[in-house]
């Protein structure tokens, strides 16, 4: 298979064209099969990542050194911002300049929106954006549409509701830009002053995906083949009483659930707070465990694609 990801960073959802998806998706699928049989797929070896967070993570950031270690490469970590030179004011550009020198991929997650851009420029080896803000998170967008492949066997004319914190939440927003590749309808429900910025509708309307606001969840539910739940973001607001108000005002619980048809699949990035309640872990349809899983597979084939490695 060719890969058009070669040497290429991963910075935003609306990148990628339905080819780049299947081959993604087709690459994933072959680790996935491969990790069944063996413990490694030593198709990176002698190759190193660099992941650099300063923001929080467990998944984003343990599913890549675990993806990168199961292809036998190696990993080097810059630790807490509070750890290294970032504490002694070093720019971000320098802070990746230097980390280039040591490693053959750059993974960042980083407070400001269009940062790990930033990184990219500084550097000319791959830059994977693992959160930038509340801009985009386009490694977790690729994991879900795997996800939602699997869950529901095709991902054209699917209907989705989207729901919880839609102006912060950067996994959403990477994830409508893929979506619309596949003509799919999309419902957004969120409390009024979290709702989807309107340049992200605005992009999507024009893209012809056919996108509808309520604040209606179980409605929405009702009518769609998926629900993507998402935190609150607590840490993106500035007035913590406004973040009081808006807690907890969508969940989905195990009443919500007796109301909708029973095919529903239940994805969420995490982590959750309490917008999920752990009942609902037993239904079926949760599917945010396997999810998180499917995050190892999508990322080996991103780190393989973009350092210009073919499967079979
Ligand atoms: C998300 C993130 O960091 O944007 N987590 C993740 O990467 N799985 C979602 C969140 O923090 O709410």
């Amino acid at each position: 298979m060719t890969t058009s990801l070669k040497g290429k960073d991963i910075l935003h959802g609306n990148q990628f064209t339905k080819k780049d998806i299947d081959a993604i998706i087709k690459t994933a699928s072959y680790f996935e099969k491969e990790l069944k049989k063996k413990d490694q797929v030593s198709l990176l070896k002698g190759k190193i990542l660099a992941t650099l967070f300063y923001e929080p993570s467990t998944r984003t950031r343990l599913s890549f050194e675990t993806a990168m270690q199961r292809l036998g490469g190696g990993v080097v970590s810059m630790g807490s911002v509070e750890s290294s030179s970032v504490a002694k004011g070093e720019s971000l550009a320098d802070t990746v300049r230097t980390v280039a020198q040591y490693a053959d991929a750059i993974v960042i997650r980083h407070p400001k929106i269009g940062s790990a851009k930033e990184a990219a420029d500084a550097v000319s080896i791959p830059v994977l954006n693992a959160g930038d803000g509340a801009g985009q998170h386009p490694t977790q967008a690729l994991l879900d549409i795997y996800t939602i492949k699997k869950e529901l066997g095709s991902l054209n004319h699917l209907k989705i509701c989207l729901t919880g914190d839609l102006k912060n939440g950067r996994t959403v927003h990477a994830l409508v830009e893929v979506l619309s590749l596949f003509g799919a309808k999309i419902y957004l429900v969120s409390p009024e002053i979290l709702r989807m910025p309107v340049e992200i509708i605005a992009r999507l309307r024009e893209k012809g995906m056919e996108v509808l606001e309520t604040s209606d969840l179980k409605e929405a539910c009702q009518k769609s083949d998926l629900v993507y739940m998402t935190r609150i973001q607590k840490e993106r607001f500035t007035d913590l009483s406004e973040y009081e108000k808006v807690k907890g005002i969508y969940v989905i619980n195990e009443g919500l659930l007796k109301g909708l048809h029973k095919t529903i699949v239940i994805l969420h990035p995490l982590p959750r707070v309490d917008e999920i309640s752990p009942a609902v872990d037993e239904y079926s349809g949760a599917a945010y465990f396997r999810q998180v899983r499917n995050g190892v597979y999508v990322r080996m084939a991103l780190l393989a694609m973009v350092m210009g490695k073919t499967v079979k």
